[in-house]
């Protein structure tokens, strides 16, 4: 049985931690499946971690919708949450609902993830109205990156950590099922977290959120360009990998590979009468 929302929400209620990973496409979302993710994010940071670009903001809705089908056709038991790109949800109602149902209808996910405290309210309300379940996220919001001026912490200062308390009480209000805390001081999320009946999920937000996401290619190591303070690599996947490659490069190179292990056979005779045939 695949993870609902009120199986998130009721990890919360029992205080059971709430792990969430991101992934791109099958072979990775099942790894994370079967390893027992509960939800599985496919993120919008799929723009910097496999398809090059220098921001989140490039990233389209056809492009994540192809992300997302690879997604969950691995992913058979976690909550697949589609992740709306910048602007797909900004510019009219309309396009909101049609975006967020691309992902649910098209994708296959069962859940959509939309940057923004107060000023997307409407928007979650109106899609949590239509059946689409929601999942917010406030604090450091990659797809406002030149307005914020950069990956800076937010919350720090009084006003700040106000408006982000603020945000999260209308999102819940709104009828967001979960919320993710992106770069907010550990003691704001705590507070946060004991405010809301809804889950937080923290990346950068201290260990006192309802639950953790990490972009995979951090996790693992693969993604090594930039590596934020908050990331863990609990694998350095990128090394291993060029290994690997410089090993099968120097291998052809030196007839090394392949060997008659990696080939396949026939009855020699017929190659002496094709020989002969000549
Ligand atoms: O796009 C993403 O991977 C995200 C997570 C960092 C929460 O939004």
């Amino acid at each position: 049985m695949r993870v609902t929302i009120t199986d998130v929400r009721e990890m919360k209620r029992k205080k059971e931690k709430i792990p969430m990973l991101t992934a791109y496409d099958y072979v990775t979302a099942k790894m994370v499946d079967e390893a027992g993710a509960p939800l599985i994010l496919v993120g919008d940071s799929l723009g910097m971690v496999i398809l090059g670009y220098e921001s989140t903001i490039p990233v389209t809705m056809d492009e994540m919708i192809h992300h997302t089908k690879a997604v969950v056709r691995g992913a058979n038991k976690a909550l697949v949450i589609g992740d709306m790109p910048f602007m797909t949800y900004h510019i009219n109602m309309s396009d909101a609902l049609h975006n967020a149902a691309r992902f649910i209808q098209e994708g296959g996910a069962q859940a959509v993830k939309l940057e923004g405290g107060e000023v997307v309210a409407e928007t979650v309300r109106r899609l949590v109205d239509c059946g689409i379940p929601v999942m917010g996220h406030i604090g450091l919001t990659p797809q406002s990156i030149h307005q914020l001026g950069g990956f800076k912490v937010r919350g720090k200062g009084l006003d700040e950590a106000r408006k982000l308390l603020n945000d999260a009480c209308i999102l819940e209000e709104a009828g967001a099922f979960a919320i993710v805390l992106e770069c907010t001081p550990a003691a704001l999320s705590r507070l946060i977290t004991q405010k809301l009946t809804v889950p937080t999920i923290g990346i950068g937000a201290g260990p006192d959120c309802d639950g953790q996401v990490q972009v995979i290619s951090d996790l693992l190591g693969l993604y090594t360009e930039f590596v934020p303070k908050h990331a863990k690599q609990y694998a350095r996947l990128a090394g291993e990998i060029k290994t690997a490659v410089s090993s099968y490069i120097a291998e052809v190179k030196s007839d090394g590979f392949p060997t008659a292990e990696q080939s396949y056979t026939m009855d020699e005779s017929l190659i002496r009468q094709l020989e002969a045939e000549d």
